[in-house]
């Protein structure tokens, strides 16, 4: 029997109630007890994590791991190991690949390629077929292939009365549904958030009220056909408010927020100097929209963090601000950006707990997926953190194929150290082995 003997660490297991110095052991790839003062099999492989913060593994639910199709941005090895790299144990996949995986086949193709994956890597299939918001795509079927969620993420679902029925077949299968809220016409052209600065900026702007009006539309529509309903990245003042009150209402919401729109604004592409690695949809917003994600996220409106990692090539992304793609990279940066917060003392409600609840509690429950507690007989993914460890982001270390983001070279401190999957050890101290 194969043991992993984790010692000494402070356990945070907001699911499980827990945080206290404790052991972890581990058998067979499972939680097999935790308590202080555990004495190791002999034969056993011992982590000392003295001062060290151990939590049940991350779990993004947001990344494009392009992969099949455009392997050279990223795919689901490299991938992996930069959610390895970055603390995460799980991530779930967006199906704007090439081909889309809108049908069981793709579905099945990343299942099987998962296995090497260092990571557990769960795929999302399409509301419609080929992302073209026409008709609903064939989702029992790719629900029975292993899709855990429908998302035409990249763009809004833009005809209400498909999404009234996509809505009423998701509820009726007890699937989730995650929606990139936009309107496309409202924000047709615009390559950045519309106002003062888009203004003098002279670019195109997207008003907060592309994404508002869809996701109010969506909440209505909710309301209407019952089912559960996920709103990816949250970026205005205006969306925070909407969850809020549809949660107040009772209805089956969740949503989440990524790192970037926590911590940048409008200004960064100004004061990057039209850098494209700033260019990202929904597109970094104003200031208040900025401390209104906050307030949404530590009052519980916003349920996760995820990092919306979107990898995009220097070749790609090194054009015109126009004609750039949208994204940015975030697997390895994530947690780091977000213990950096928690040092940083500048909101004093935001502890690791709630952070380990944002990251691997409250994803696993959204989603439905096994982890996000470390309850004795459930698979041992963990994340062993080192909240003080300082460092700098250096895009040029990370696993991912692709640099794209406009965080590169900041001073954090905080970073994971130990990622463990189903008991194995898949990163040490930022290193990924093949
Ligand atoms: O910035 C973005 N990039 N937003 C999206 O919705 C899609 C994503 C991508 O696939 O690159
Ligand atoms: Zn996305």
């Amino acid at each position: 029997m194969k043991t992993l003997y984790i010692k000494g660490g402070r356990i945070v297991d907001p699911a499980e109630g827990l945080d206290k110095i404790a052991d972890l052991l581990v058998k067979n790839g499972l939680v097999y007890k935790v308590a202080p003062g555990l004495r190791p099999p002999p034969g056993s492989e011992v982590v000392d994590a003295t001062d060290l913060i151990v939590a049940p593994g991350l779990i993004d639910i947001h990344v494009h791991l392009r992969d099949p199709g455009q392997e050279y941005k990223e795919d689901i090895f490299s991938g992996g190991r930069a959610a390895a790299a970055g603390g995460f144990t799980a991530l779930a996949s967006m199906p704007n690949t090439d081909p889309i995986a809108d049908d069981p086949a793709v579905i099945r193709y990343i299942r099987s390629k998962v296995e090497q994956a260092v990571v557990r890597v769960y795929p999302i299939g399409a509301i419609t077929a080929g992302l073209k918001g026409e008709m609903i795509a064939e989702m029992g079927r790719m629900k029975k292939a292993g899709a855990v969620a429908f998302s035409d993420d990249g763009k809004g679902v833009m005809n209400g009365n498909l999404m009234r029925n996509a809505l009423s077949y998701a509820s009726g299968i007890d699937a989730l549904l995650i929606v990139h809220e936009e309107d496309s016409l409202l924000a047709a052209g615009g390559v950045m958030h519309e106002g003062p600065v888009s203004s003098v900026l002279g670019l195109r702007g997207m008003p907060a009220a592309a994404e508002e009006a869809m996701l109010a539309r969506d909440i209505m529509l909710l309301e209407l056909t019952g089912g559960r309903l996920h709103a990816a990245h949250l970026s205005t003042a205006g969306s925070v408010e909407l969850v809020r009150r549809a949660k107040a209402k009772g209805l089956q919401i969740t949503a989440e927020v990524t790192p970037h729109h926590l911590l940048l604004t409008d200004r960064a592409v100004k004061n990057s100097g039209y850098h494209t690695d700033t260019k990202v949809n929904p597109p970094l917003r104003s200031e208040e929209d900025r401390q209104a994600l906050w307030e949404g996220l530590l009052d519980g409106t916003i349920d996760a963090i995820a990092s919306d990692h979107a990898p995009h090539s220097s070749d790609d992304k090194d054009v015109e601000y126009d004609f750039a793609p949208f994204g940015i990279a975030g697997l390895e940066s994530t947690l780091p950006l977000m213990l950096d917060e928690i040092n940083s003392g500048r909101r004093k409600e935001f502890n690791i707990a709630m952070l380990v609840d944002k990251l691997s509690a409250a994803p696993a429950r959204i989603l439905g997926l096994p982890g996000g507690r470390l309850s004795v007989g459930s698979p041992a993914d963990v994340t062993i953190i080192d909240p003080q460890r300082s460092h700098v982001i250096d895009t040029a270390k990370w696993y991912s194929k692709s640099k794209n983001t406009p965080l590169n070279g900041r001073r954090l401190t905080g970073a994971p150290v130990y990622t463990i999957v189903g008991g194995e050890i898949v990163m040490k101290e930022g290193v990924v082995p093949e």
